[in-house]
């Protein structure tokens, strides 16, 4: 069948069920992997990695080839793909190098008076649950106003690691920090040494009362010696699964998490099989981030290293829950979406030495950086048997903050957006046929709380542009600083997306100065639609704060889950 026939039986199909007054309002689940580059999977060109069941996945449903991340990296990212929102709108774009939280015991999360998408579904009498990563921010204290917690964010149901995998998870029994800083434990200590020498001195010479300059000293005391303890323990006070409010698994056993998280999707499936209640279910792996463990059944099969071992698992687990659908008879309409939540970072390495980052394909750049194609352009898979035709590629932009409203689409919930600018788009139109070119004419690639280069997809033609206003200095040898790094382009760089894909040749700008402008007065209009928001990247909000330190069985913090280890 060639794809206009396709799209217009679609068409009439939905149209006659529009007509018959009950669009059967599909269940949804989407799923995440962490830092998977364009080029890791089967279906978007990878020939030595085994992903039969994503491949799967893409032939039965539409291959998403132009997905793009609102960040580069998780927390941002991710808050983007809950709310529908760029990250700078919910105060979840940092102003320095820290972009991520790095404690699950800190003050920063996603502010709860944003909407996300299992709100949306909740609104819509659906069911909903949010398995492995969250990196959202952590409360278990329920009186807390700033109460940061999935349930509290439209999830009936937790099962995961509320910060994310960390190097530190694995069994070396060396931390990253000090990998990576030999000296830091020294340098801290140089720095409380100094502090308590130039205070003594103003002490001496009348500057600085007594007990002031012992509260100073003690206060720095702490924060060098916390902040130490912090980060030369992040395995301690990092990694730990959670169901809703309880610690069940400390530390995380990494080789069977993806094991277990296909068999909590399974029960919470089998669950809604039981009670026929509609569903949103976020699966959100912990694959591919390091440290890298695998099953021992995934553990030296693939062909490439621990890495593609955990594609692989991954994939295996994506299979295991279409599997399940199929059991229950749900495949049909259930809408699936598979993504990854930034792109790789091909050079990454352990603390071995051992190449434990992905492929980005075509693409050039790595996770962090802020305008390279590589950094955020990623995988995306939908398959919604009963609404779309299968065997499609679409290649206009599109973005992860499009699914909050294309679900919102799905389950007829009208004006989510209570008041609030949000930046995604349904995709609804563009799936079905009905619209041909992507619902965005402009698309901002931030890095941190600044924009370091302009996407714009005009109504006609067929032409993608890329403008870059920043990028990653390549000279610079010391290590990433941030986005601050990157280089300011004057003149900027335009590109032709649609014939350079990769971003190679530079044109001229005086030929395309008109599409140049464009540009630029769409960032402006951008720009000026953000309205500043309490950040959740202070220092005060994001250091380890030990009153809040989840342990399971205090002073040991350490306990096995009775359900899987029973
Ligand atoms: C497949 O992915 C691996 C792991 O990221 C990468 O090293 C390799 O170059 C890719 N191979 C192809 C043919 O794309
Ligand atoms: C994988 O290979 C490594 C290195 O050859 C070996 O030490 C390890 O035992 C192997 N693991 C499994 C589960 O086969
Ligand atoms: C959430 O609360 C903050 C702080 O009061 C406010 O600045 C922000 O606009 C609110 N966001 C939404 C989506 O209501």
């Amino acid at each position: 069948m060639t794809l206009l026939l396709r799209v217009v039986l679609v068409g009439i199909l939905l149209t006659l069920a529009a007509d018959a007054g009950d669009v059967p309002r599909p269940n949804i689940i989407l799923i995440v992997a962490d830092d998977l580059g364009y080029g890791d999977i089967g279906c978007f060109g990878n020939t030595t990695i085994h992903t039969p069941h994503l491949d799967k996945l893409a032939t039965q449903g539409v291959k998403l080839t132009h997905n793009i991340a609102a960040d580069t990296l998780c927390t941002p990212s991710r808050a983007a793909f809950l709310t529908g929102r760029y990250p700078i709108r919910s105060g979840m774009a940092s102003s320095f190098f820290m972009r991520a939280f790095l404690f699950t015991a800190s003050a920063s999360g996603l502010p709860t008076n944003e909407t996300t998408v299992a709100e949306v579904a909740k609104e819509a009498g659906y069911k909903t649950a949010f398995l492995g990563k969250w990196h959202q921010g952590w409360s278990t204290d329920r009186s807390d106003p700033e109460h940061h917690h999935p349930l509290n964010q439209g999830f009936d149901y937790f099962y995961g690691t509320p910060l994310t995998n960390m190097p530190d998870f694995d069994d070396l029994g060396v931390s990253w920090i000090m990998h990576a800083a030999p000296h830091f434990p020294f340098q801290l200590l140089t720095t409380f040494l100094l502090v308590l020498i130039s205070v003594c001195c103003l002490v001496r010479v009348g500057y600085v009362n007594v007990w002031l300059a012992m509260l100073f000293v003690l206060v720095t005391g702490v924060l060098c010696g916390g902040t130490g303890f912090a980060l030369l323990n992040m395995k301690l006070l990092n990694s730990f699964m959670f169901r809703n409010y309880d610690l069940v698994e400390q530390p995380i056993h990494l080789a069977s998490v993806t094991r277990k998280l296909v068999a909590e999707s399974g029960e919470w499936l089998q669950a809604r099989h039981q009670d026929h209640a509609p569903f949103l279910l976020i699966l959100s792996w912990l694959h591919m981030h390091t440290a890298l463990a695998t099953d021992p059944q995934f553990t030296n099969r693939s062909a490439h290293g621990r890495y593609g071992d955990a594609v692989e698992e991954m994939d295996w687990g994506v299979g295991q829950v279409m599997d399940m659908l199929d059991r229950y008879g749900m495949s049909d309409n259930t809408f699936v979406y598979f993504t990854s939540d930034h792109g790789a970072a091909p050079k990454h390495k352990d603390k071995l030495g051992r190449t434990v980052g992905g492929f980005n394909g075509p693409f050039s750049g790595a996770k962090t950086e802020g305008s390279t194609e590589g950094s955020f352009r990623v995988p995306g898979i939908i398959r919604w048997p009963a609404g779309l035709a299968g065997g499609q590629v679409i290649n206009e932009p599109v973005s992860l903050m499009d699914i909050f409203p294309t679900v919102a689409d799905l389950l007829h919930v009208p004006d989510v957006s209570a008041g609030q600018v949000i930046d995604g788009a349904s995709l609804v139109p563009l799936l079905t046929g009905q619209e041909t070119v992507s619902p965005h004419q402009f698309l901002f690639h931030y890095c941190q709380d600044s924009v370091h280069a302009v996407r714009y997809r005009p109504r006609t033609g067929s032409t993608v542009w890329k403008l870059m206003l920043r990028e990653p200095d390549r000279n610079n040898k010391k290590p990433a600083k941030g986005c601050d790094a990157a280089l300011h382009l004057d003149p900027p760089k335009l590109y032709d997306l649609t014939s350079d894909p990769t971003a190679t040749t530079p044109l001229d700008l005086q030929q395309h100065a008109q599409t140049v402008a464009v540009m630029l007065a769409g960032l402006k209009e951008h720009q000026a639609s953000i309205e500043p928001v309490p950040s959740q990247f202070t220092l005060t909000r994001l250091m380890w704060q030990p009153w809040k330190q989840p342990c399971c069985n205090f002073p040991y913090c350490s306990c096995e889950d009775s359900k899987f280890h029973a």
